[in-house]
């Protein structure tokens, strides 16, 4: 049974499926400390509800969004040629995304299935909420024309905006983080939901895609909730401060939503995804006097406030920081006006080998054009005095489509 097949049977929530069986199992893994949480939450199916963000709709879900807590990000090639397979698997996965950010297993589910065949979910997630996790994808450069091939027969409908990205002066990127002909960008506050949600993805794909490269994240470096309390990134300051907020709308249909307007129809609504990895020298950063670390950043790292101002929301009085501060260059007053939805999460992937920290940023934004957004501020950032303290090795461009209806799929307005 496919997933897709299996979807229509399978009306219960994780939590549920797991029964007065699946309860004691979880006593047996919970070991003590949340025992009783887990218990009534399966008892209790509002809870998994009040976590669950819809996955249908005018824009995909994971953008503007609020930001969750962790991130499994993962790049992945098309290992075929045949168009219908490719469709399949994206009406497959989109099938499974609707179940896994509803909280509900793929397909038939992990366990009651029949012995000798492998069951259509992993299993890892049974028992825990939908933690709002969403699932976003996104179509890369080479899905459209790849050495010259034109795969899919979509090479005409690629859309101008996505360009491939320059080179950057001062860029190290490894072929092996850079790239893919499909993303898809998993968020949710359990990174085990997040990591079961592209482990099923990458199973189901099976023999249409492999993962080509992935990156997991653990501390959200900007939000889309103003209102909420700024998170920290590695260098220890507030990250997210002016960021595109969810609720702006007018600001989202002017910088993040791509528009018929713009010359292709099957984007409308969509928007396209910038993701760098960006190392981060912290042992050098930990050197550094708190003086300069605020000058490089341009705010406080106590408050966030601009240099010369109080407060964190106050607004920004750029001839007050120094010329080559980060967010004085990022600011949309020294780029034409243009904004981004930063929307990057904090990695650590253990030491290097010669015992400095694999840390940074893995840093995503969207925009409506990257040509006017990430482009133009990155090259505006050439002079940032933060360069001294960062490396970007890893990167990728994707066009993410509109949202979903109910009954479409991932890619229709593409290969529709
Ligand atoms: C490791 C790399 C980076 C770090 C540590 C970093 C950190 C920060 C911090 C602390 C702020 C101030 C708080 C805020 O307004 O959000 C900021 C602002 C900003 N950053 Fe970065 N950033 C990094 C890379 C980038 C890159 C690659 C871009 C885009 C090309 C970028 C674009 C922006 C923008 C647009 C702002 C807001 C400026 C404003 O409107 O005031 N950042 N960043």
């Amino acid at each position: 049974m496919t997933p897709a097949e299996g979807q229509g049977g399978s009306r219960l929530s994780r939590r549920r499926m797991l029964g007065f069986g699946g309860a004691s199992l979880l006593v047996g893994a919970a070991a003590g400390v949340g025992i009783e949480r887990v218990a009534s939450a399966t008892d209790d199916g509002k809870q998994a509800t009040a976590s669950a963000i819809p996955f249908y709709g005018p824009h995909q879900a994971g953008i503007a969004t609020p930001v969750q807590d962790r991130l499994h990000f993962a790049a992945f090639d098309v290992v075929t040629d045949d168009r219908a397979k490719l469709v399949r698997m994206l009406k497959d996965w989109t099938a499974a995304a609707a179940a896994m950010t509803a909280g509900k297993p793929v397909g038939a589910g992990a366990v009651g299935g029949p012995d000798v065949s492998p069951p259509d979910d992993t299993g890892e997630a049974l028992g825990l909420p939908p933690s709002r996790l969403t699932l976003t994808v996104g179509f890369g450069p080479t899905l459209f024309e790849k050495d010259g091939k034109d795969r899919f027969g979509i090479k005409a409908k690629r859309p101008a905006a996505l360009v491939d990205l320059p080179q950057f002066p001062g860029d190290r990127l490894d072929p092996n983080r850079c790239g893919g002909d499909i993303v898809v960008q998993a968020c949710a506050d359990d990174p085990q939901v997040a990591v079961h949600a592209i482990r099923n993805l990458a199973r189901i794909g099976f023999g249409v895609v492999a993962v080509r490269w992935s990156q997991l994240g653990f501390g959200k470096t900007s939000s889309t909730t103003p209102d909420a309390q700024t998170p920290r990134n590695m260098f220890g300051f507030k990250d997210g401060t002016r960021n595109v907020a969810g609720t702006e709308t007018s600001a989202l249909d002017k910088h993040i939503w791509a528009d018929k307007a713009d010359g292709s129809d099957w984007m409308a609504g969509g928007t396209y995804l910038v993701a760098r990895r960006i190392r981060m020298h912290i042992e050098t950063w930990d050197r550094t006097s708190l003086g300069e670390q605020q000058d490089v950043i341009g705010r406080d790292k106590n408050e966030g406030a601009p240099i010369g101002q109080k407060r964190e929301h106050d607004e920004v009085d750029l001839a007050k920081l120094k010329p080559t501060a980060h967010v004085r260059l990022a600011h949309p007053d020294s780029n034409g006006g243009v904004r981004i939805l930063r929307r990057g999460y904090s990695f650590t992937d253990g030491s290097d080998g010669l015992g400095r920290l694999d840390a940074g940023l893995f840093f995503i934004a969207f925009q409506r054009d990257p040509r006017t957004g990430f482009i133009r501020i990155q090259n505006n950032l050439a002079t940032d005095a933060m360069n001294e303290y960062i490396q970007h090795v890893g990167s990728g461009v994707y066009a993410c489509p509109p949202g979903v209806r109910e009954g479409g799929h991932w890619g229709e307005t593409l290969f529709g």
